[in-house]
């Protein structure tokens, strides 16, 4: 138990050496099963697969993949829903088969039987081989904010005002920001047989530093990844800049 971490001088490096994680696995065992994680921080590592995918031939015919999270309110149309995304940076550039690919239903009359119908479906699909995660300021992973307990499974969830704030960035404004999402939960996470994680740049420093050595805590949400057998923190020299 414990978690590895590994430290890169730019975030390039750092993004190249979790796309070759992906890679691996993807050539490993063509069927597997991604959990995907979206924000500023896995751009270049999904630019580096679509690369690797036009140049190197690397197939994602048979994998499937399932999104840590979507915004409650935002249609999949929407330029700042997680589906989009998805779409912009990954899916709709490589051969990925549509029908594998899985965000929470943001969009379903009754929220709490769709995040449970998203638990189910990780589970159905035989759970995930390779989790890829970022890390919030407030070392929120996928949308489980401070105060998540270590057994949540997937949910509707209320967005911390750090987090909304923090998002703000890609919305015109703060009050665009929508306020709820459907995230994994922490036990949903845990359950991924292999984790990486992606943090890179000073801001993410102090949570980085409290997930690894601290007390496992629901105070900082990533520390309940030091209860996974094998988790990688993949960082660069300012996110690592506060580990011993
Ligand atoms: C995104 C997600 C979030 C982000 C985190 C860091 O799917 O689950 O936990 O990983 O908010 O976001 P960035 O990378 O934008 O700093």
């Amino acid at each position: 138990m414990g978690i590895q971490c590994t430290v890169y001088p730019s975030h390039d490096d750092a993004s190249r050496a979790v796309a070759d994680c992906i890679s691996t696995i993807l050539r490993e065992k063509p069927t597997c099963v991604l959990g995907l994680a979206t924000g500023s921080t896995p751009l270049e590592v999904y630019a580096e697969l679509v690369r690797r995918h036009h140049d190197t031939g690397l197939d994602f015919a048979g994998a499937t993949t399932f999104n840590l999270d979507e915004y409650v309110g935002l249609s999949p149309g929407h330029p700042q829903s997680y589906a989009h995304y998805m779409n912009e940076h990954l899916f709709g550039q490589v051969n990925v088969d549509r029908g594998r690919t899985h965000l929470p239903n943001t969009r379903a009359d009754d929220l709490g039987q769709s995040a449970e119908q998203y638990e189910m479906l990780v589970r159905s699909a035989g759970g995930v081989d390779l989790q890829l995660l970022g890390i919030g300021t407030n070392g929120h992973i996928g949308f489980n904010e401070p105060g998540t307990a270590e057994d949540s499974v997937t949910r509707v969830v209320d967005l911390a005002a750090s987090t909304i704030r923090s998002n703000s960035r890609f919305f015109r404004d703060e009050s665009d920001v929508p306020r709820r999402a459907i995230t994994m939960g922490i036990s949903t996470i845990l359950r991924a047989r292999k984790i990486v994680l992606l943090a890179t740049g000073e801001s993410k420093a102090d949570a980085v530093a409290d997930a690894v050595t601290g007390p496992v805590t629901t105070g900082n949400p990533a520390s309940f990844l030091q209860n996974h057998a094998d988790v990688h923190f993949v960082l660069d020299a300012a996110a690592a800049a506060l580990l011993p």
